[in-house]
């Protein structure tokens, strides 16, 4: 069982695909991990994250892990290096090269292997599991996004700069030439905005069970 949910940054996508693959008992698979762990190599080496050809370069030669749902590099945990906005803002120039975003697909579908996962990102609905067996769109507003960033981060930036931060990585997200953001035809679409963390599990563990129910044999 594939469990897959995209949507924009900040929409609670993580939050809830960890609840739910702990409530379901499945692995957790966080994609855009994946890109932020080539960014935060390539800052590391003081690289040019513009630089395409060089960012791909750093992309070949690292090794991307996980182990129990965090993300290690070359063997390193760097799961909590992985959420400055330095790496929230890069990691999106990053993830627009088609070549790199082969490699981390590839990646990601190699760890998943046949086990049950519930993930998540920009693109897991539309090019690396097209056939998950459930797939949610999640969605909110900028503002609201913005103002639960706000709240959950303690690095000192205004309401304002995470507005602003939120809407340049839309963009960019929504206009890749491949892996953009885009809804799914068969993705069931949650808009978030004025639901709790326990209400959107609740409808994408009923949605999964629902599907299983359909399915039993997966
Ligand atoms: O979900 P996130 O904010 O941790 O993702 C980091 C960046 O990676 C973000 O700019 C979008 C990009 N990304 C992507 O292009 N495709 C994915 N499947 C996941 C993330």
């Amino acid at each position: 069982m594939i469990v897959a949910i995209d949507g924009p940054a900040g929409c609670g996508k993580s939050t809830v695909a960890k609840l739910v693959a702990s409530q379901l008992g499945y692995y957790f698979l966080n994609t855009g991990s994946f890109y932020r762990a080539v960014t935060y190599a390539h800052l590391m080496k003081g690289g040019d994250c513009s630089d395409r050809d060089a960012c791909l370069e750093t992309a070949r030669n690292v090794s991307i892990t996980v182990r129990n749902g965090d993300i290690y590099l070359d063997g390193t945990d760097v799961e909590d290096k992985l959420h400055t906005p330095d790496v929230d803002m890069n990691a999106s120039i990053v993830s627009s090269d088609p070549r790199l975003r082969e490699i981390v697909t590839a990646a990601v579908r190699k760890i998943a292997g046949s086990m049950d996962i519930v993930t998540e990102g920009r693109d897991t609905t539309t090019v690396i599991f097209p056939d998950a067996q459930c797939k949610f769109y999640f969605d909110a507003s900028s503002e609201v996004r913005a103002r639960r960033r706000t709240e959950q981060q303690n690095d000192g930036q205004s309401y304002e700069e995470v507005l602003a931060l939120i809407e340049k990585r839309d963009a960019n997200d929504r206009n890749k030439e491949v892996g953009s953001l885009k809804i799914a035809k068969d993705a069931v679409y949650i808009d978030t905005s004025h639901l709790t963390i326990n209400q959107v599990c609740e409808k994408v563990v009923s949605v999964v069970q629902s599907r299983l129910r359909d399915c039993p044999a997966k």
